[in-house]
């Protein structure tokens, strides 16, 4: 399973604390171990400033990574490069954001990485990333078509 970072995510616990909390990208990647142990997931956690790099992840993801929890921080609202990568994809995509993106600017209301995804948790903090990974486990071993409303 990847956990992929976008820019300034390597700041939590810094950066903007009223919006994105105390807890640090560490923290976040501690938890992503913690949730993923009981769910049989291995993670391979990263963080890069780079969109070219976020998009090279994304392409190394198929044949190593069933699945993919991204949060694609200011990139999720501007890179069409970013959403032709996860469209070559083929396993589950669950998108994170720690605030909530339509509590905010209207320019965060946007999403590529959404057009692709198969599910979105934004505005619930950090434990966004605990959830993603228990929402993309199930995902796992669905085809595409399977993926959808589930009861
Ligand atoms: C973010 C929300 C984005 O709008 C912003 O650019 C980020 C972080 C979040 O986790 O809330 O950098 O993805």
């Amino acid at each position: 399973m990847f956990v992929l970072n976008g820019p300034n995510l390597n700041l939590l616990g810094t950066r903007e604390p009223g919006i994105y909390g105390r807890e640090t990208l560490a923290d976040v990647e501690a938890l992503c171990r913690r949730t993923a142990g009981p769910l049989g997931l291995g993670i391979d956690f990263r963080q890069t400033n780079h969109e070219g790099v976020l998009v090279d992840w994304v392409q190394e993801a198929t044949g190593r990574a069933g699945g993919i929890v991204l949060n694609a921080a200011g990139y999720t609202h501007t890179s069409v490069a970013l959403l032709d990568a996860l469209n070559a994809f083929a396993g589950p995509v669950i998108e994170v954001h720690v605030s909530n993106v339509y509590g905010r600017e209207a320019f965060r209301h946007h999403s590529y990485v959404s057009a692709r995804a198969d599910g979105v948790l934004c505005g619930v903090g950090v434990g966004g990333y605990a959830l993603a990974l228990a929402a993309i486990a199930p995902l796992l071993d669905a085809p595409p078509a399977d993926r959808g409303a589930r009861t």
